[in-house]
């Protein structure tokens, strides 16, 4: 049974994430996605809301070897506590990439036999970021591509007011 732990802050999760998410389930018998819980941060959605957005949008893959989770303190951690044996992270663009290099090269400093296995999106999430789909989502930017429409009904809500971005 070959784990792997999908971390990340999902706030909120996109139609990228959901690629990663299907691609890792080609390679791992169960992907465990994992929602840090971000004190420092201040994030559109609570930890619960991002978590229910995640299970509801993974609901017609094969959800029964999804496990949608939070964690709190460091990844390896958690991976440790998990029995995982990688860590699954999409990298869309060569920007992505210094950033990955380091926190991957970091985690296996930390937890020898821990690996990150990257995967690429679709090339239609090659500039999609939750960070971007907030920001347009708070200017009133139509995000129907971006994110599942239940999503999309969630951010207009927030968005109400004007949220911090
Ligand atoms: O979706 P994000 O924000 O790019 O995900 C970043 C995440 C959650 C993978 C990273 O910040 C993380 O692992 N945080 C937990 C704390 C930790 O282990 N830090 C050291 C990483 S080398």
């Amino acid at each position: 049974m070959r784990t792997a732990v999908y971390p990340g802050s999902f706030d909120p999760v996109t139609n990228g994430h959901l690629d990663i998410i299907s691609r890792g389930l080609k390679l791992f018998d169960r992907v465990i996605v994992a929602v840090l819980v971000n004190r420092e941060k201040n994030t559109m959605f609570t930890v619960g809301e991002r978590m229910e957005m995640i299970s509801e949008a993974t609901r017609n893959m094969l959800s029964e070897r999804i496990e949608i989770t939070s964690f709190d303190g460091l990844l390896v951690n958690y991976v440790r506590e998990r029995g995982a044996d990688a860590i699954l992270r999409g990298i869309r663009a060569i920007s992505d990439f210094e950033y990955e290099f380091q926190m991957a090269l970091m985690n296996r400093k930390l937890l020898k036999q821990v690996d990150t296995v990257f995967m690429m999106p679709d090339e239609r999430y090659s500039y999609l970021s939750s960070k971007l789909v907030r920001e347009v989502a708070s200017f009133g930017g139509d995000v129907s591509v971006f994110v599942p429409g239940f999503v999309e009904k969630r951010l207009k809500t927030k968005c109400g007011g004007r949220p911090d971005v």
